[in-house]
């Protein structure tokens, strides 16, 4: 178990905090209310363990708050042993300046920039997958450099040279858009998704074009682009009918320190009738047997041997002929969760590796590593979630453990 005087300061956004909020409403979206429920869980975790948890922004640390609040963050941080950033960052470059600025008070950052690449860029970890063979969509990358961006403005500029390299790279992927085989299209860090994958979907080159236009522009200057995925579009299982786009059979799995430590359905149930019939064939569509656990688990498993990342997730799709396929990674400390209890076994495991890597922080520098018992005490966890009042009803057929053997 961690030790017990492990002080630790969680590193937040101002900025895209406040704008997840005024989009999403507090507790709108799971990343949102993720923030506001790990203020309230922490200190009770670190009641129970002996963790002091400071918290920091991200805008403090990096003078963009004056000589006083740099002062603060500075005196804070030299006065933990770790440090961990917590809610999303829209740029490398920001987690490339929180690295340096936490390397001059000699303390460690979990989420370096490296490993935050590794799992942020789809560009670094479609390739590590195919190498396995680990089942993805067939996907196409199509690099944009700065210069590209520079003049991406300019929907000719974008149409006649991006277009035409596009073109080049699918024929040479062997990918083109039909009517009857659509492509899904998203930059290198996100998609535009949100709530309707359908508006994502070309059936042309001409097609894709035109609307991967807005999808970069959109983004420019606020977000990492690197680049477009072009990947074939999917016929995932559908497991509920919902307004805007069906309720796939999705997952999500939490990774820390190369443990696959609980799993989520993906979707929450804001657009569900819990009281209607159908609401029974949903769940079992959703609960995992057991046999499909262990698969999914051992396929979380290939996919942390190969991304040296500390804390990241991998969310799981089940296609239409029930085959599941890696869709998206992404790191761990921006990665939402539809089911609040989930929130205790992810934050205990990620305080226990932080103090892991605390007590030895060239283990972060190796391929990410610690004894899964080491991660969580389910008592502990049990405790917390009793405390706060926390409903175990999910725990049926939309989440669970996944590290006992
Ligand atoms: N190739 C695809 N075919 C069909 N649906 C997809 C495909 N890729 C992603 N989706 C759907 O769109 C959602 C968002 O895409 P994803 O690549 O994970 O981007 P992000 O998480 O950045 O929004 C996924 O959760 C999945 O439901
Ligand atoms: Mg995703």
């Amino acid at each position: 178990m961690a030790g017990r005087s492990l002080k630790c300061v969680f590193l937040w956004s101002e900025e895209p905090t406040r704008r997840l909020h005024e989009a999403h409403g507090i507790h709108g979206r799971p990343e949102a209310a993720q923030l506001e429920t790990r203020h309230e869980m922490i200190p009770r975790i670190g009641w129970t363990m002996d963790v002091g948890v400071r918290f920091v922004s991200v805008e403090q640390l990096l003078r963009q708050r004056g000589r006083e609040g740099y002062a603060l963050a500075r005196e804070i941080i030299e006065h933990s042993d770790i440090v961990l950033i917590d809610g999303p960052l829209y740029r490398m470059s920001v987690y490339q300046s929180i690295e340096k600025e936490v390397a001059k008070m000699g303390v460690p950052c979990l989420d370096t920039a490296a490993n935050v690449a590794h799992v942020a860029d789809m560009s670094s970890y479609h390739l590590a997958l195919h190498k396995q063979k680990i089942p993805q969509p067939r996907t196409v990358l199509v690099p944009l450099t700065p210069e590209d961006l520079a003049q991406s403005d300019s929907k000719e500029f974008y149409r006649n040279v991006i277009g035409g390299r596009m073109e080049l790279l699918l024929a040479k992927g062997r990918i083109h858009p039909t009517r009857t085989k659509p492509v899904f299209y998203r930059t290198f860090f996100s998609s535009a998704v949100g709530s309707n994958v359908w508006m994502y979907r070309a059936e042309s080159i001409v097609d894709l074009a035109k609307s991967s236009y807005e999808i970069i522009y959109d983004r420019k200057g606020r977000q990492d682009i690197g680049g477009l995925a072009v990947r074939e579009f999917l016929e995932l299982q559908s497991v509920y009918p919902a307004p805007m786009r069906d309720l796939y059979r999705e997952y999500r799995i939490f990774v820390i320190g190369g443990v696959p430590v609980w799993y989520t359905y993906y979707y929450g149930l804001n657009h569900v009738d819990t009281k209607g019939e159908k609401f029974e064939d949903f769940k079992k569509a959703v609960a995992l047997k057991a046999a499909t656990r262990r698969s999914l688990k051992n396929l979380a498993r290939k996919v942390a041997g190969v991304v040296p990342s500390h804390f990241f997730v991998i969310d799981v799709a089940y296609t239409k002929k029930k085959k599941p396929v890696v869709i998206d990674l992404g790191p761990g400390h921006c990665a939402g969760m539809a089911y609040k209890i989930g929130q205790v076994p992810v934050l205990c495991a990620l305080l226990n590796y932080a103090a892991h890597i605390a007590a030895s922080p060239k283990r972060l520098t190796a391929k990410p590593k610690i004894a899964p018992d080491r991660l969580i005490d389910r008592e502990q966890v049990d405790k917390v979630i009793d405390d706060l009042g926390i409903s175990r009803r999910p725990l049926e057929c939309f989440c669970g453990y996944l590290n006992e053997e």
